[in-house]
Formats: structure tokens, sequence, C-alpha cells
């Protein structure tokens, strides 16, 4: 796929299975997000890998957040097994330190671009991916057992592996409205 291509079709796809990235597939995702705008070369991201027993002590990490919250039963038993629907997720976790010329936006910013860098470096693998947050991603809890401190920010938890159904992109976004020439 062509970077014209890929930038025009990128699209998400929320049911995952096995196989997961293999090493190659993941040094070569994990380089495209690293390879985010940055300003000033702060690298204000951290990529947190899970698959395996690493599903589960994500699993383990939603179940407590949730159990906090109150959850009981089968919303409890859910929170355990979120993880799950994909053979990797990779948490990114945008770090951020004071710099004068920098705000903390700029490097939520930068994270924020690595997850979309690291699911087309998935799509060029003919791998799939989706990026989810939902309320886990700014939990207390989340947050400390991930190493998310201060204006830290887990900007995605991004779900990786083999489309269970290849889905096609939707149809884009109509840009009327959303354009205008100064
Ligand atoms: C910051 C962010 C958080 C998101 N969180 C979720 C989520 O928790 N659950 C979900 O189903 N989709 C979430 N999405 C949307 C999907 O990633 C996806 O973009 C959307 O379903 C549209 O599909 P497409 O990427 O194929 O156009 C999120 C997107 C962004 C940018």
């Amino acid at each position: 796929m062509d970077a014209k291509a890929l930038l025009l079709n990128r699209h998400s796809q929320p049911r995952l299975t096995y196989p997961g990235p293999t090493d190659s597939q993941l040094d070569a995702i994990l380089a495209a997000g690293s390879r985010a705008p940055d300003h000033a070369g702060l690298t204000p991201w951290e990529f947190v890998v899970a698959q395996d027993e690493g599903l589960e002590r994500l699993g383990e990490i939603y179940f407590q957040a949730a159990q906090a919250d109150g959850a009981e039963g089968e919303a409890l038993a859910r929170a355990r097994l979120l993880p799950t629907r994909a053979p990797m997720v990779i948490t990114v976790i945008a770090k951020v330190t004071s710099h004068p010329k920098v705000p903390t936006v700029e490097q939520h910013l930068s994270a924020g671009c690595a997850v979309m860098a690291m699911q087309m470096m998935a799509l060029t693998q003919g791998l799939g991916g989706i990026w989810r947050t939902g309320s886990y991603a700014r939990h207390p809890i989340v947050r400390e057992a991930l190493g998310a401190t201060g204006e830290d920010e887990i900007v995605g938890f991004l779900y990786l592996g083999t489309a269970v159904k290849e889905t096609q992109p939707r149809t884009a976004p109509a840009l009327n409205g959303r354009v205008r020439h100064l």
C-alpha cells in the first residue's frame, strides 16, 4: 500500500484475533510511533506493550478499577476481559515534562500522533487495529498502575491483531463546512 492510499484508506478494525504482530512487526510499529512529530525533541511518550500474560495484567488493572467503582457481577468480570479483545494492546502514555516552549497540549498531541502512526504501520503489515480510550484511560487506579503521573495522559490503548473480517473504510466524512480559506 503506497503512502497516499494508506492515508486515504486508514481505518480501524474493532474485531481482532490471532495472530498478533510478530516481533519484527512490533519493532516496525514502535519505530513508526517514535517518528511522531515532536516539538523540541522531548519524546513525550511511553509505549507499554501487553501480550500474553501482559493482557492478563492489564485486565487485572481494569478489574481493580472497576471494583473500586463498585462494579459487580458481569460488569466486573467484563472489565478483566476487555484487553483480551486483541492479541496485543499498546498503551500510549503522553509523558509530560515542563518546557518553556512546549505546553502540555503539544506533548499530548505528539503522543496521539504516535498512536495513529503505529496504527498505520500495523495496516501496512496486513494487520488491523483500533485506538480506544474509554473511562479506564482516565481512571486513577489505571493511571497509577501504568505509571502516568501529573500532567501525563493515557492517550490511547491501541488494540492490534488480525482482522476477524476485513472491513472497508467508512465513507470519508464530508468536508463541507469543515474547510475555510482565508
Ligand atoms: C482519542 C480516541 C479515543 C477513542 N476511543 C474509542 C473507544 O474507546 N472505543 C471505540 O470504539 N472507539 C474509539 N475511538 C474511535 C476509533 O478509534 C475509530 O477511529 C472510530 O471507530 C472510527 O473508525 P475509523 O478509524 O475506521 O474511521 C477513539 C478514537 C480516538 C481518536
